[in-house]
């Protein structure tokens, strides 16, 4: 039998000491949100509903949020009152009567999955309360979690804690599980009462001892809880997010010969058996199967490398770059928008854009597609086992047809027909002995002007 879960999303808060106009959740790990990372590892946990509590940057926040989980029901905290507070403001989403409930912060995008499933078995278990906590190199600033034998009493908030509770180093996460069928009795019952007259929502620890319900903390790694507050913090829980993720990769059979120069996107899928070389960025959207070389840096965004391609070195793969299998892209070579069928070879310093390729195809070096008018992007299509020549313009919309040549230097701009050689560049004349006669003169200038 499984249980309903909500997702109850924290995301109002200021970030003052982020200096940002952009709201903090908006701010990007991995390429991705804040909040969107909490929103994936929510569904990943199985909650079956979301809300999301937005307040600073109201707009941002809830259209991203609508954009990527458009199932979440979005809340506006108008006032910052508190953790307690802002978890009424969705009252509606408690009221709907889920099993289970996970009160999550918009600014921790470390959270696995697995910890979440684990918190939602104590609920299951019987547990009204449950917190999850860590052990903190450095507890201030952290509400502690003050324990008896193991049961979980209260959680005292740094400002309100005694000398004797400030030596715990047991800290609350700020991550909280409720049985949904008590959250609201125990939630309406938080009061303001504290150094920062603000409402806590930690307090539903110490009300729900004194309803006599069980309450329970388990533990979790600090780097999982890790919250952002400044953009070194940021900085911090990406270096995080990268080395997870590279070491994820390298476990599932990626090499990587400088894994903490690789730095991957959220979304990045890199297939078994593929080798790295150092200094590689991953933007949004990029696919690289199976056997593939990506050699040292090389840029690469919204692209697929097809099984056994090589990129690289210095290469640029930009959106809709789509290469087969055992392509070849070479060094200070731009690829946008087209498709580089089976085996074709772009090896040199080249700009390919709006374009299609045939198999076996050949793009010398300096080729340039020309596919921008000024106003419109026009196409270029490049038959099968087709040669170009070097330093060859191709002036879009054209084609060379399947096999044919083009030569280099050419400024292409009627189409070639199969297996037709493309000429189009002035022809080449030979002056005999005209060399020393251009020498003889200058020899002559020179002489002329050292006297003078
Ligand atoms: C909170 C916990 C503390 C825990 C710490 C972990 C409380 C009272 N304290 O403290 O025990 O150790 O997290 O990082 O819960 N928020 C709103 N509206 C508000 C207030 C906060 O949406 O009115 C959001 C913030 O955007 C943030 C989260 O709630 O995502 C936590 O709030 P914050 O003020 O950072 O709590 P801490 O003081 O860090
Ligand atoms: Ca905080």
């Amino acid at each position: 039998m499984s249980r309903s879960c909500l997702a109850l999303i924290l995301a109002a808060g200021e970030g003052t000491r982020m200096r940002s106009p952009l709201p903090k959740v908006m701010h990007k790990v991995a390429g991705l949100p804040m909040v969107t990372h909490v929103l994936n590892v929510s569904v990943d946990a199985g909650c079956t509903d979301i809300a999301v509590v937005a307040g600073n940057g109201f707009e941002l926040v809830s259209s991203s949020v609508s954009a990527s989980h458009p199932q979440s029901q979005i809340f506006e905290q108008t006032e910052r009152l508190g953790t307690g507070h802002a978890v009424l403001a969705a009252r509606a989403a408690i009221e709907k009567g889920t099993d289970d409930i996970l009160v999550l912060f918009g600014d921790t995008p470390l959270l696995r999955p697995g910890t979440l499933s684990r918190m939602r078995s104590e609920l299951a278990e019987g547990a009204a309360v449950v917190v999850l906590g860590f052990r903190a190199d450095d507890p201030t600033g952290y509400g502690r979690l003050l324990e008896d034998d193991s049961k979980l009493l209260a959680i005292r908030e740094h400002k309100d804690a005694s000398d004797h509770e400030r030596e715990v180093d047991f800290c609350n996460g700020g991550i909280m599980g409720l049985a949904g069928a008590h959250a609201l009795e125990l939630l309406d019952a938080i009061t303001n009462d504290n150094a920062n007259k603000e409402y806590y929502l930690t307090d539903v620890v110490e009300i729900a001892n004194a309803k006599g319900f069980s309450v329970t903390a388990i533990e979790a790694e600090e780097t999982e809880v890790m919250g952002v507050n400044t953009r070194n913090g940021l900085a911090d829980v990406e270096a995080l997010w990268q080395q997870a993720k590279r070491h994820e990769m390298m476990t599932a059979g990626v090499t990587m010969q400088a894994p903490e120069t690789v730095f991957l996107h959220a979304d990045t899928v890199i297939e078994p058996n593929v080798m790295l070389e150092p200094n590689i960025f991953f933007g949004p959207g990029v696919t690289v199967k199976a056997n593939a070389r990506i050699r040292a840096f090389s840029h690469l965004e919204g692209a697929t490398v097809g099984e056994g391609a090589e990129i690289g070195p210095y290469a640029r793969l930009r959106p809709g770059a789509n290469l087969a299998e055992g392509t070849k892209v070479g060094n200070f070579v731009e690829i946008k928008n087209a498709d580089i069928h089976q085996g074709a070879k772009v090896n040199h310093l080249t700009y390919i854009g709006d374009a299609e390729i045939g198999s076996e195809a050949n793009i010398g070096a300096g080729t340039i597609t020309c596919n921008y008018d000024g106003m419109n992007k026009h196409k270029t299509t490049i038959g099968i086992n087709a040669f170009v020549g070097s330093n060859s313009s191709l002036v879009a919309p054209v084609t060379i047809g399947n096999g044919a040549f083009v030569a280099s230097g050419s400024v292409i701009t009627e189409n070639v027909p199969d297996n037709a050689l493309g000429v189009a560049r002035g022809r080449q004349s030979n002056k005999p002995n005209y060399a020393n006669a251009i020498r003889e003169r200058n020899a002559a200038l020179k002489q002329k002007r050292s006297k003078s």
